[in-house]
């Protein structure tokens, strides 16, 4: 038997590591590729979903933080920092503790979700939150890693964009060739920029007969890229999409450009929608932030723009269970009975 050993050992030769890189890992990655029953028959094609909140730490941010965390290692770094807006803290800290750095990271102030927050926490990070929003802490970030000795891990980070290129080597593994159309959620944009990577490489190398279509999806009052200028007071429910000047926006045009696709917005009503769906019909729970990529196909084949028969992975970046409370709101209080077998009957309705 044999045990997934993490992306780095599993894509040795495609990533800039050497026999000397110290390879910091929680056995990340060979996340599952799930066929959405739902979403297929919604749309006529074959969706899948790539489920990144099955990461160590809850979401694909991981990816990136073990190679990030590994050569981070390598350059004899003792701390590390990043901006975030939950996720890449969560994650830089978990590999800080692995690697015995110490983390640091700048989170907008009371903008982040309590999981996240939590983790961060209990993983030991340096934690402040910027009176800003996430763009500010980036800045923030940049120049005390200029000024400091302290390894900056975001994804500006070319290294983190090498380690998340690997999820879609693992699905053209799957599949046995790129789908027709990748779709994402799109923040800061690292995400998209190393899928379109991981994607061109292995088509380059005759891994993969063809690239997909990339179909990105930013939050309607944080869509920057949709509108074409920096927004500066971004707004969403999705926290972890809420940013108004995204650091690979020259890198996400060329993806979009390049594979002949598309980046477009989702309102917030949208994402609650598709968010609600994935739980309840195809039984994943991923965070609001995630579920953009999915309201955005759904918005799409409303629109008459997806023909049927093909093939779709759309990723979810993050597990639900970082920010619980939008599966908390609005849902009925759950009843209150004594310990007795037909008053429970009754109440969950199994009387008949
Ligand atoms: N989905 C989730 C759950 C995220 O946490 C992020 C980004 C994205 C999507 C967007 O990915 O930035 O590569 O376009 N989160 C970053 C963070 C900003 O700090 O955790 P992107």
């Amino acid at each position: 038997t044999h045990q997934w050993r993490g992306l780095i050992e599993e894509y040795r030769d495609r990533l800039p590591v050497s026999d000397t890189t110290p390879v910091v890992t929680l056995l990340e990655g060979g996340t599952p590729l799930v066929p959405a029953q739902v979403l297929s028959e919604r749309t006529g094609c074959e969706v899948y979903l790539k489920v990144e909140g099955a990461n160590p730490t809850g979401s694909f941010k991981d990816r990136g933080m073990t190679m990030a965390i590994s050569k981070a290692k390598e350059d004899g770094a003792q701390a590390v920092i990043c901006a975030s807006t939950g996720n890449t803290s969560a994650s830089a800290a978990a590999y800080a503790v692995r690697a015995g750095m110490v983390s640091a990271v700048l989170v907008p102030q009371g903008k982040i979700a309590l999981g996240k927050m939590g983790q961060a926490l209990v993983h030991g990070a340096k934690i402040l939150q910027v009176d800003g929003n996430f763009d500010d802490c980036l800045t923030l970030a940049r120049e005390l890693s200029e000024k400091y000795p302290v390894a900056l891990v975001n994804s500006v980070n070319p290294v983190r964009i090498e380690g998340q290129k690997t999820a879609a080597f693992e699905i053209v593994d799957m599949l046995g060739d790129a789908p027709d159309i990748h779709v994402l959620p799109v923040g800061n944009a690292g995400n998209i920029t190393a899928y379109w990577k991981g994607y061109r490489e292995y088509a380059a190398d005759g891994l993969a007969a063809r690239t997909p279509r990339m179909w990105g999806f930013q939050a309607s009052g944080s869509a920057p890229i949709v509108d074409g200028a920096p927004v500066l007071k971004p707004q969403t429910i999705a926290t972890a999409i809420r940013i108004g000047n995204p650091a690979s926006w020259d890198f996400a045009l060329a993806a979009r450009d390049e594979s002949g696709g598309l980046i477009d917005k989702v309102t917030d009503r949208q994402i609650l929608a598709a968010y609600r769906l994935l739980a309840a019909q195809e039984g994943v729970f991923v965070e609001p932030a995630s579920a953009a990529s999915v309201a955005g196909l759904l918005a799409k084949a409303e629109a008459g723009l997806v023909d049927p028969g093909q093939r779709i992975v759309c990723t979810v970046t993050g597990n639900g269970l970082k920010d619980p409370d939008w599966a908390v709101a609005g849902a009925p209080q759950p009843q209150v009975v004594p310990v007795d077998p037909e008053a429970a009957a009754l109440r969950l309705g199994l009387l008949g």
